[in-house]
């Protein structure tokens, strides 16, 4: 797995230090990445028992990014916090509908809701309980809503309640489908999605509803991690939801 950053491109290091919650997806990944890059102190947290975070240490480490493994549980992740001085959090973690199908480490189901929403709720309750208001930047999706009648929207929205109810300083992204060949898992059916979203998408734009596909065309996590890296320093970003429009053409 290849993340080397640009050397050319890297700023003085600052003394801001971000966690990275979902380092090891697709976005987290590239996220990782991009805030070292730019000499933000990395934590890139995994779950201790990743099938992806073995292949990552060595990489992360070559970026200057410390790997943590706490626990999810509210105390640990608010003393980690408070010990390292956590400035940032960037909440990039979620399954997938087949994992939600299958079985999880320990015979354990993975759900939108016991992940999506109850891992990230914890880790907003930690941040919290960390005392130091850290800025806390949630990767959600376009149609997140709580009302919504599918299950993955609701969850989202009901997700993007709970950060938004918090005291914490919050930036929210709402990106449409997130893709692209540097994917390293097989998803048949949201590449299939993402090109379908694509060409309708292009044909409202020559019928002159270039806003909505600016809003809704796929992205991928090269693109998207700097915007929110960009976003999550801005103070002009806190307390705003970012549609797909706000998320493209970062250097
Ligand atoms: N894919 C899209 O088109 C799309 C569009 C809009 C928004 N989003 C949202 O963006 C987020 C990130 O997308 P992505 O493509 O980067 O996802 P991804 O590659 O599947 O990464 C998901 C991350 O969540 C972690 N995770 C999954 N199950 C976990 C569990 N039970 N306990 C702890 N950590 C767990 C994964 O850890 P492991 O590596 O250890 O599994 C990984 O770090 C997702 O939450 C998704 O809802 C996705």
């Amino acid at each position: 797995m290849t993340l080397a950053a640009d050397p050319a491109a890297l700023p003085a290091p600052s003394s801001e230090r971000a966690l990275v919650v979902g380092a090891t997806g697709y976005v987290g990944r590239a996220l990782v990445r991009e805030l070292c890059a730019r000499g933000v102190a990395v934590l890139a947290h995994g779950r201790a028992e990743s099938p992806r975070l073995a292949r990552l240490r060595g990489p992360f480490a070559d970026l200057g990014a410390e790997v943590v493994t706490t626990d999810f549980d509210r105390e640990a992740l608010a003393l980690l916090l408070t010990s390292r001085a956590v400035t940032h959090v960037f909440l990039c973690l979620g399954t997938t509908l087949r994992r939600s199908l299958g079985r999880g480490a320990g015979g354990r189901r993975d759900t939108y809701e016991s992940v999506d929403l109850a891992l990230s709720s914890l880790v907003i309750g930690a941040a919290v309980d960390s005392g130091l208001a850290p800025r806390v930047v949630l990767l959600s999706t376009a149609g997140a809503r709580a009302a919504s009648r599918w299950r993955y929207f609701a969850v989202r929205g009901r997700l993007e309640q709970v950060l938004m109810d918090s005291p914490l300083p919050w930036t929210i992204a709402r990106p449409g489908h997130i893709t692209g060949p540097d994917r390293d898992e097989w998803r048949p059916l949201e590449r299939l999605s993402a090109m379908i979203t694509d060409w309708t998408l292009l044909w409202l734009a020559v019928l002159g509803m270039q806003i909505l596909r600016e809003r809704y065309r796929p992205i991928g996590a090269g693109e998207l991690a700097k915007a929110l890296a960009q976003h999550g320093f801005d103070p002009h970003s806190v307390r705003k939801i970012l549609p797909g429009e706000r998320l493209r053409d970062f250097p």
